[in-house]
């Protein structure tokens, strides 16, 4: 199994921190963030991981990863020249993926402490052409992707609706999720949103819609530190992480 982070973006919401430099590589604890990523794929026997950066100190990237030997692990670099969205983002690691082979994505500033091994291998089971995410119970589901359970078919989830007004549930997707190079023929199916990107979420849905979307719940702390609140929650909590 491959690995694909995606880290472009703009990181509005950590201006004038991201002004400055790109979003992943800010400190979490004792780390720039990028690296638990890494490590989390690491420890889930992925080594062979390719990271999707912006145009924004992608030089600080090579420098502090180079070619990812000194982490034991082998990197690939995409550039993504502008934001537009987690979808096009994705569509970078087309090429990347041989015909038939299946790879977890993380979005580059998805924090966990769950190991990954247990859904990956779960995945691995799955019929070709079906997907998996990773869900959380969330106090605040209307900030992200809310799923909606498959009535009659508990292991399915039916419908994902991002940023809702009103969540039909309380948890959220993560910015984890498992895919085979099905995904590309999903992603060129997608068209631009509203704010002018390829959204994961249409891009899910489209596997929901079919019946083959999985789901596992994620037990441990997550966050995605896209805010100063959860950036700071984050560096206290992933000193608990361990490599
Ligand atoms: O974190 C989980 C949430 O991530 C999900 O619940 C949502 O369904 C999903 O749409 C996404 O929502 P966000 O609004 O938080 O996504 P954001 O634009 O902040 O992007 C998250 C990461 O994705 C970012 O750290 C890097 C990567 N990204 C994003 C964009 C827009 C890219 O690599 N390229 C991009 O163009």
């Amino acid at each position: 199994m491959k690995g694909v982070i995606l880290a472009g973006g703009t990181g509005t919401r950590l201006y004038p921190l991201t002004r400055l430099i790109n979003k992943h590589l800010l400190p979490v604890g004792n780390s720039p963030m990028i690296t638990y990523g890494i490590e989390q794929l690491k420890l889930a026997g992925i080594s062979d991981i390719l990271l999707v950066i912006s145009k924004q100190s992608a030089g600080l990237y090579t420098d502090f990863l180079g070619s990812g030997s000194t982490m034991g692990i082998n990197l690939t670099y995409k550039i993504q020249e502008e934001a537009g969205g987690i979808g096009e983002a994705l569509e970078l690691a087309r090429g990347f993926i041989a015909p038939g082979e299946r790879f977890v994505v993380l979005l580059g500033d998805n924090l966990f402490l769950d190991p990954l091994k247990p859904y990956a291998e779960k995945f691995q089971r799955q019929p070709a052409g079906t997907a998996r995410i990773l869900l959380k119970k969330v106090s605040d589901p209307g900030r992200y992707g809310v799923p909606v359970f498959d009535q009659d078919h508990p292991k399915l989830i039916s419908f994902i609706e991002e940023k809702p007004q009103q969540p039909k549930s309380d948890y959220c997707v993560t910015g984890i999720y498992m895919y085979d190079d099905r995904v590309f023929e999903h992603i060129a199916a997608t068209n631009p949103s509203d704010r002018g990107e390829l959204e994961i979420t249409d891009v899910n849905n489209l596997y929901a819609m079919e019946g083959k979307l999985e789901y596992d719940i994620l037990r441990n702390w997550w966050t995605d530190a896209g805010t100063f609140d959860s950036l700071l929650e984050a560096s206290r909590r992933m000193k608990r992480f361990k490599r």
